[in-house]
């Protein structure tokens, strides 16, 4: 998607080899015309598919999620990280390690807004070693829901979790694909699709 390369571009920063800092319009202030542009592309990504709710994680997969969900017609879920005093219901739950973070947490869904038979599209924003959307199929698996794909804002294709995801055949698309980080620099995968439709 040229429009988030170009933002990418323009605002993102390389801290590392690794960690690409982007909390202008993403992370920490979201940008809601690009926001609306992403759901809007994940729309059109996933147009064939019958979706009857997107699930995402708190708290930068709740932006991009709830556009996708608006575009679709459908609800969102966000799968939270901590216990809410009003999640009385019962959980269905995985537990998710972030190696960026090293740190694990158990993220959690009332059973009341998934169910059995459901057609659910996963969104995150980051996709770095796949733990986040490993953990959000595992809830779907739990309730016998359907994972029609996942749409993901920026890939870092550089690391295994796009791999992990696409072994077990499910169809990633991601808006952004990074190939390579290093301070001060950031190069994308080039992608013939993406000179197709833009
Ligand atoms: P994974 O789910 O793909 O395995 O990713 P990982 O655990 O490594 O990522 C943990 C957190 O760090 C996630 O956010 C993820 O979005 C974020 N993250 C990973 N790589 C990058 C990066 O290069 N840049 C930025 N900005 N974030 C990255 P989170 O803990 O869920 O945070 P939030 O959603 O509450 O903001």
């Amino acid at each position: 998607m040229q429009l988030l390369k170009t933002k990418i571009l323009e605002e993102g920063q390389a801290l590392s080899d690794s960690i690409l800092k982007v909390d202008s319009f993403l992370n920490h202030r979201m940008d809601p015309v690009l926001m609306h542009e992403m759901g809007k592309e994940f729309k059109r990504r996933f147009q064939e598919e019958k979706i009857d709710v997107v699930l995402t994680i708190e708290s930068s997969g709740i932006g991009p999620g709830v556009m996708a969900a608006l575009e679709l017609g459908v609800p969102m879920i966000f799968a939270r990280k901590r216990k809410s005093v009003t999640l009385t219901d019962d959980l269905i739950t995985a537990n998710v390690y972030s190696f960026t973070k090293k740190e694990a947490n158990e993220i959690a869904v009332s059973n009341k807004f998934i169910s059995s038979g459901d057609r659910v599209l996963i969104i995150d924003d980051f996709l770095a070693n796949g733990q986040a959307a490993l953990g959000l199929m595992e809830i779907c698996h739990k309730v016998n829901a359907t994972v029609v794909g996942i749409g993901i804002v920026i890939e870092k294709a550089f690391q295994d979790g796009g791999a992990k995801l696409r072994e077990q055949g499910v169809r990633v698309e991601s808006l952004a694909k990074i190939e390579a980080l290093s301070l001060g620099e950031i190069t994308f995968v080039e992608e013939r699709e993406d000179a197709i439709h833009e």
